[in-house]
Order: C-alpha cells, then structure tokens, then sequence
C-alpha cells in the first residue's frame, strides 16, 4: 500500500520535472528542465524562511501567514508515544517563526495537550494562542469554561477567543467583549466551517463586527470569496482560515496525480503546499491553520508560507487538477 509519506516523496519528484505534462499548457512560462541536482535531493527540503505576514486589520500586528489547528492532532491525552512527535511538531513551527495555534475546549484533550507541551518547552510567549467559548449556554457557563481553557492551557491571557460555530452567539460574544475589557483576551471573533452558514455568519460580522472571523476556506469549498471575503475587506475583519486540505481529504483526491508543471515556479514541491497557496493566494486571508500530528509534515505545510503565491490563472488551473 503506498503510504502518504510514499505518496509526498512521488509528488516531490513529480515537481522537480518527472512527470509534468498535463498542465504545462497552464504555466506562465515554460517550466525548466529536471537537472540531476534536483532530482538527487532528498524528499524533504529544509524549510527556508521567513514566513509571511499579514496584518490584522483591527490593531495593525502582523502574524505569520501559516499557523496550526489542533482537532484531532493534538486530541492525545497522555499518551506519551502520541505527544512525542508533537514535540517536534510544535519545535519546528516556532523554528520557522510561525505563531497562531487554534484549538477549542471541545477538542477533547487538545487544550490539555497543547498546554503541556507549550509549558514544558517555555514557548507560551512565541505564540499566538485561539481557542473558543464552545458549545456553551448562558453567560455562567460560558465564564466556566473559559476559566477551565485558561487553566488547562496553562496561560493567564488568550489572544483569541472565538464563539465557536455560531451557537448562542450573541450572549457568547458578550461575554468574549468583556473578557477583552478586562485583559484577559486580546482579541475576539466568530467561526464556522460549512458553506451553509455563510450567510448568517455575515449576519453576525456586520452586527458584531469581531476582531477575526475564522471560516472553512479550499479548492473544493470557495463560498467564502462571495459572501465572507468581501464583507471582511469591507468591514476589516481579520480572516483565520480552517479546513484548507478539506479534513485530509483533499489527498486522498490528488493521490497519484502528478504535480502541475507550474509548481516549481512558485517554489512548491507537494499538493500540501499548493492547497495552502491556493488559500493565502486570497490576499483577504490572514492566517491558514492546516492540522497535523507529523514533523514531516509540518515542515511541508511551513514552506507554503514562504515566496509568492498562485496567480488567478494557476488558481483555475490547481481547481481544475484537483477536480
Ligand atoms: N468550526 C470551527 O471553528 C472549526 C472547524 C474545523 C476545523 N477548525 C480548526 O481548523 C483546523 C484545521 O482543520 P481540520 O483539522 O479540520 O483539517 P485540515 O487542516 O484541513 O486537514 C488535516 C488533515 O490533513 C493531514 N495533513 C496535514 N498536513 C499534511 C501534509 N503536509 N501532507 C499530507 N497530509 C497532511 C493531517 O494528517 P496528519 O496528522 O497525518 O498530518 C490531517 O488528517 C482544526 O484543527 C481546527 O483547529 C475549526
């Protein structure tokens, strides 16, 4: 069975000249002859920084255009053979420079996890921690939790505290303002993850106008450029991006397939980072927050974050490949 880690090496081969017809016709320029140097280097390049960044529209900071979520990846508990390459993972992200991590009371032992790890390796300070009111009813409840986020991070501040998926938004939001007057929040915002609550997610952007709004953004789910992305320029909402690679499904749709011809020029050498380019290629995105539970990966997610991204004709092009 080809395994992921298989399939990358492939697509990074693919990118260095091996197999690139099917659309070369979609290139800016002819793509440049495989040369033996590139086709002998290792399957994984070293990250070569820094990472872009963009600015939050609503105090004027920049952050790093890569960040990380935490569903599932960091939902460990324990487990020390689960934790170790996490380690790792969250080494080579501050390494990189990359900051805003995501994660969510409700992401069963994610906030646990994520608190240890940071704690242990004394990078609390290097971050920029999101996590959310979530699930939550009434102003008590909402107060509880975000006490419990605080002390299973172990952190006295968060810099963003988002009501999670627009359930009982306005009391949820209230209390997230309030927390900001009192310091022990930066910054607030609203998230979703479907298309389908677009519509009333923009609703609730122009009553509340947050500091972020975080939504569901990829190749295959490009509601959020009619609804989402215009009214945040308008509005100057900060844009946090989730489900770039669609859950990891995203692979399982470009496996085998060859690299565009294209890549090369913009400095990629796997479909991670195209996926992620597609997504930062939308100037009105802030953040994207790709998940992982692999080093290897976290590596490949990082470089997208570096040198240009894809033109409107390469972004034609990457929908129509993953199709
Ligand atoms: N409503 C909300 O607010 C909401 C909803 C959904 C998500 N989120 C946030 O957004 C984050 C990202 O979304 P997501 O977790 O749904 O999924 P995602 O980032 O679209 O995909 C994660 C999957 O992609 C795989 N992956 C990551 N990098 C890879 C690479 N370079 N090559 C191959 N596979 C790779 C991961 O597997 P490996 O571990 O094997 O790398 C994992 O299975 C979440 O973690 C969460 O923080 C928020």
């Amino acid at each position: 069975m080809t395994t992921r880690r298989d399939f990358l090496s492939t697509a990074s081969l693919a990118a260095t000249g091996f197999a690139l017809a099917p659309l070369a016709a979609c290139s800016q320029e002819s793509p440049p002859p495989a040369s033996n140097a590139a086709a002998a280097a290792p399957a994984e390049t070293p990250f070569v920084g820094p990472l872009l960044k963009r600015k939050i529209p609503s105090t004027g900071e920049s952050i790093p255009v890569i960040g990380m979520g935490t569903s599932g990846s960091f939902e460990v508990g324990r487990d020390e053979a689960a934790r170790a390459p996490l380690r790792e993972v969250l080494k080579r992200f501050v390494d990189a420079g990359a900051s805003v991590i995501d994660t969510a009371p409700t992401y069963s032992s994610a906030e646990d996890a994520l608190g240890d790890l940071v704690t242990e390796a004394k990078l609390r300070d290097r971050l920029f921690l999101a996590t959310k009111l979530s699930g939550v009813s009434g102003i008590e409840e909402g107060r509880r939790q975000f006490g419990e986020s605080l002390r299973r991070l172990r952190t006295d501040r968060i810099d963003l505290l988002q009501v999670h998926n627009l359930r009982d938004t306005r009391v949820q939001f209230a209390l997230a303002r309030e927390l900001k007057q009192q310091g022990k929040v930066r910054l607030i915002g609203l998230t979703h993850y479907r298309d389908e609550a677009h519509a009333e997610l923009a609703d609730e952007m122009r009553a509340l106008k947050p500091d972020f709004v975080q939504i569901n953004y990829s190749v295959v789910s490009r509601g959020a450029e009619r609804t989402i992305f215009p009214l945040a320029r308008e509005l100057g909402i900060a844009v946090m991006v989730n489900r770039a690679f669609e859950d990891g499904r995203l692979f399982a749709q470009v496996k085998g397939k060859p690299l565009p011809a294209w890549a090369i020029e913009i400095g990629a050498d796997s479909w991670a980072q195209l996926l992620l380019k597609f997504v930062l290629s939308e100037a009105t995105v802030t953040v994207v927050i790709p998940a992982t539970s692999k080093p290897r990966n976290q590596s490949d997610n990082l470089k997208a974050g570096v040198g240009v991204m894809l033109d409107a004709k390469q972004r034609e092009a990457l929908v129509v490949a993953v199709g």
